[in-house]
């Protein structure tokens, strides 16, 4: 049933296209695979982790066991859709009140070479005090983001930096860290807690 909700965000997957030939070292898969893998549940998402806080701190899944995770890939100099979506999680973890305590947002960089834990560490308190921060190696990184079947590339800018485009859905995570379906970008706030309330509240999960 979560998976339904996400029919909203194919129209914005259309618009990578045409960067996609800027790339300079691709990806494996394309962004039209990797979505259709997560639109029609082909693969199984998410799995184990293990990378570094904002704090210095290393983290892997399993300290987040008996928490729902909701998981999401961004990048800090992103200029609009990362930190609408950050948003919009705090936001839905303040509509959840004290039952917030179980669930656990965390944002993974796909932008690791720039967003290292110190500036981390001033990016995720701008959206929520309980917003966990990661980052890693590019291997590392480009390791859970293929887990989560998340597309990311680096598009070189014509000053010589660069951006990177992404696929930005927050994932939803079981307490045992089993993958529950995801919410497109643009999701609202009382949407996420309409899904994730019941969740709590239900025995076992
Ligand atoms: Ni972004």
């Amino acid at each position: 049933m979560l998976r339904a909700i996400a029919y909203a965000g194919v129209g914005l997957w259309l618009t990578l296209a045409p960067v996609l030939a800027a790339e300079p070292a691709p990806p494996t898969r394309s962004a039209a695979e990797i979505m259709d893998i997560l639109m029609w549940n082909r693969e199984p998402v998410g799995g184990p982790f293990a990378l570094t806080d904002q704090a210095g701190h290393a983290r892997t899944n399993e300290d987040f066991r008996g928490k729902l995770m909701l998981v999401y890939f961004g990048f800090t100099t992103c200029p609009d859709v990362c930190p609408t979506d950050l948003q919009a999680i705090g936001l839905a973890l303040d509509k959840l009140g004290p039952d917030a305590g179980n669930v656990q947002p965390i944002f993974i960089t796909v932008d690791p070479e720039r967003d290292t834990a110190e500036h981390l560490a001033e990016y995720v308190p701008l959206f929520h005090p309980r917003l966990i921060g990661l980052t890693g190696s590019a291997a590392e990184v480009r390791k859970v983001a293929d887990a989560y079947k998340v597309y990311y590339a680096k598009v070189p800018l014509k000053d010589g930096d660069y951006s990177v485009d992404h696929t930005a859905y927050i994932y939803l995570m079981d307490r045992d860290g089993n993958y529950l379906g995801f919410f497109p970008p643009g999701t609202s706030a009382e949407r996420m807690v309409e899904i994730i309330r019941p969740r709590l509240t239900a025995p076992g999960r």
